[in-house]
């Protein structure tokens, strides 16, 4: 190998690097992201890339010419990084520019995030929850499909009540009904524990019942207070606070004597009318209680001693009241809506009169 040779073997693989440089420019130049940018850096720099293998001829180089060569790969190193800089340089440019060039009117009034609300009958719920919570009760639920045994049985219903009858209750395989009602779960409350017990349970129940005034599903709260000593007074003293804070202090109630199977005695419960207040003239054309002065929410009544005996409890020991209400009536009349159906369109324009505070 002559002098000459190495030098002209040395010189191809300067220009080689050189050439290296400018591949690598124009490959970059279509590119917007660094991440590709690093990625096409990777096939000229890396392990395997397009300037180790150059480095490759390093070897066969006489001495004396490798300094200028290795330079010349540092060089070539050094600008594939400048020009990655570069042209991120530019593109942020471009970007600001482009930002600059866009006219934003800073005064048009904001895109506001429309926040979701709760569905009225669940704000029902929660704010009975919350009121019968204050008074000692605890929140007990139970399952949708029951057994004969919970829902009428154990509840002192007879095999011939017109509740059990296939035009009335939704049953289902394996010997099961969907719940007619929620008192079922006085049941389960009672079979899981001894007394006391003090709960209210909230929850949809089911009948075969579909028309302006009735759907196949809708939702009740039960109520049962069962220990020693309980008594008719507890009953109406606890119905009186209850719908004193759900219509308002001056609210008073009205006890109609009823027949319940699972209650003896029992009672319908009617609230004094909150928008007439009960008073003439505005009552004569009150369109809430229809004249009547008196709204219906429930039945009531003291524990039946045939169910305190079924699940097990000593009915000459304690005592108990129950009561239940139909939590889209309570809706109705404390919203004022009209028709039964609207809970269940959820038309956005109904939903929407109930924000959520
Ligand atoms: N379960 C009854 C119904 O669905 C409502 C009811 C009445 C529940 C009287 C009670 C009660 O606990 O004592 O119509």
């Amino acid at each position: 190998m002559t002098p000459n040779e190495g030098t002209s073997a040395a010189q191809d693989l300067i220009s080689a690097f050189e050439r290296l440089t400018a591949e690598f420019a124009a490959e970059i130049a279509s590119l917007s992201s660094e991440q590709d940018m690093r990625a096409v850096q990777a096939r000229y720099l890396g392990k395997k890339g397009k300037a180790t293998e150059l480095m490759k001829g390093l070897g066969r180089l006489a001495p004396a010419d490798r300094p200028a060569v290795g330079e010349s790969a540092n060089r070539a190193r050094a600008a594939i990084e400048q020009a990655v800089q570069s042209r991120l340089h530019d593109l942020a440019g471009a970007d600001l520019a482009a930002d600059l060039e866009r006219k934003i009117d800073v005064t048009l009034p904001g895109r506001g995030r429309r926040a979701g609300t709760l569905h009225p009958l669940t704000r029902v719920r929660l704010e009975i929850e919350q009121i019968f919570h204050g008074m000692g009760f605890e929140v007990r639920t139970g399952p949708w499909i029951e057994t004969e045994w919970n829902n009428f049985d154990a509840l002192n219903t007879p095999a011939d009540h017109p509740a059990r009858d296939m035009q009335d209750t939704f049953y289902v395989e394996g010997g099961f009904i969907l719940r007619s009602h929620t008192s079922p779960v006085q049941i389960r409350t009672m079979l899981a524990g001894p007394p006391p017990v003090k709960i209210i349970a909230p929850g949809n129940v089911f009948r075969r019942d579909d028309d302006a005034t009735h759907t196949p599903m809708f939702p009740q709260c039960e109520g049962l207070h069962v220990d020693r000593n309980v008594s008719f007074e507890d009953l109406k003293a606890t119905l009186i606070a209850f719908v004193q804070r759900f219509f308002g202090p001056d609210t008073q109630i009205r006890l109609r004597p009823s027949f319940f199977p699972f209650t003896e005695p029992s009672a319908e419960v009617d609230a004094s009318c909150f928008l007439c207040e009960g008073k003439q003239p505005a009552r004569s054309t009150c369109r809430l209680c229809k004249g009547t002065g008196w709204l219906e929410i429930g039945g009531s009544g003291m524990v039946h001693p045939n169910v305190l005996a079924a699940v097990g409890y000593d009915k000459y020991d304690v005592t108990g009241f129950a009561f239940g209400m139909g939590l889209s009536r309570m809706a109705m009349l404390k919203y004022g809506v009209s028709d039964l159906r609207l809970f269940y369109e959820n038309d956005l324009r109904f939903l929407r009169q109930f924000p959520t505070s």
